[in-house]
């Protein structure tokens, strides 16, 4: 059974991955009832908090339902990391999570997100620094190494437990890689059979089909998967992977009627949570795989994603449904 601080979340957890713009609270709740253990808003800029940029502090709702919920923040300034964590506290999260994985130049140039892994004894006294700041469990999430003549993860993610973090959370990639090649789940094995280590250990990188979920559980001895790309527009894989797990058979896939009635309540969600615009804006990255192997499927699509107002959209999703109420979509 795995345990984040004093929060009970199950054996071998699938969490769901934080997300810039895809994991919100409309996206996070449809995971949640599909299975998800935990869930992770998308990173939070702490220099955005402080200023209360609006855009930052909207990515502060959460909900009951979703319950455990971590709210991911991302900064390499202690003093607005500090006080940032007084700023989530506030929202009530479960978690925080410290990014320091993310590869991205704007955010790296700054030393934040995977510009840390270049400084190794600043991401261990920031992480200290947080932990002693708050009573809340505080994670990491972060990748091998900055690249790979410098993985140094083993000690790395022992360093971070010795000051309190949590969990830790791994992509089984370089910043170096970006998201390029394979992940390696063989370092993120060796942080797990470190026989120091006694918090959790998730493994995360390429994780889309429930027999990679079970190889990181059996082969690589992890402690939970963390799922990210597999469950845009798709977040039934939650509940796939726990199937697999149950019965070693594949679960057959949602119907048209299923995704059609999800789609639309993901639709619904955002525009409630964010408005007409965004709502419209921000969902159609999922509406690929919400309806995934549907022959000559283009010219629907394109309806979903160029209409700029939502009622173009819901008229898409019914004309998908009657056209393809009976399709059989393959599973894996
Ligand atoms: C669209 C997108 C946005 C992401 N935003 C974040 C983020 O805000 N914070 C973070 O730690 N990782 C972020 N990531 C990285 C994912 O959490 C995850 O580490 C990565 O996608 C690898 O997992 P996967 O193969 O299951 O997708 C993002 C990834 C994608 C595809």
């Amino acid at each position: 059974m795995a345990k984040i601080g004093d929060i009970d979340v199950g054996d071998f957890p699938l969490l769901l991955a934080p997300m810039e713009d895809v994991s919100d609270p409309p996206f996070r709740a449809l995971c949640k009832e599909q299975g998800a253990d935990v869930v992770y808003t998308e990173f939070i800029s702490s220099e955005g908090l402080i200023r209360d940029a609006a855009k930052s502090v909207m990515k502060l709702d959460i909900y009951e339902k979703e319950r455990p919920v971590g709210i991911q923040i991302f900064g390499a300034i202690l003093e607005s990391m500090l006080r940032s964590v007084e700023i989530v506290e506030a929202s009530g999260p479960d978690i925080i999570d410290i990014n320091f994985g993310c590869p991205v130049k704007k955010v790296v140039s700054k030393g934040a997100g995977a510009g840390i892994l270049k400084d190794i004894d600043l991401m261990v006294s920031l992480t200290e620094a947080m932990v002693k700041h708050t009573k809340l469990p505080v994670t990491v999430k972060t990748r091998l190494g900055w690249d790979h003549d410098s993985i140094r993860i083993v000690e790395v993610a022992e360093r971070l437990q010795d000051v309190g973090c949590k969990a830790i959370s791994i992509h089984g990639r370089t910043r170096a890689q970006l998201y390029k090649g394979d992940a390696d789940w063989a370092p993120i094995s060796e942080v797990k059979n470190n026989s120091r280590m006694h918090i959790p250990v998730f493994g995360n990188g390429d994780v889309d089909t429930p027999e990679k979920a079970m190889e990181m559980r059996d082969k690589y001895g992890l402690d939970g998967a963390m799922i990210g790309r597999a469950s845009i527009g798709y977040p039934w894989f939650f509940k796939e992977v726990k199937h697999y797990f149950k019965t070693g058979t594949h679960c057959a896939p949602p119907t048209m009627t299923e995704r059609v009635e999800a789609a639309r309540r993901h639709l619904q969600m955002s525009i409630d949570w964010k408005g007409e615009k965004l709502g419209v804006f921000e969902t159609r990255r999922h509406y690929t795989n919400y309806f995934k192997g549907i022959p000559n499927f283009k010219e629907h699509r394109m309806k979903m994603v160029t209409s700029d107002d939502s009622g173009s959209v819901f008229a898409a999703f019914d004309e998908v449904l009657e056209k393809f109420e009976d399709f059989q979509f393959a599973a894996y």
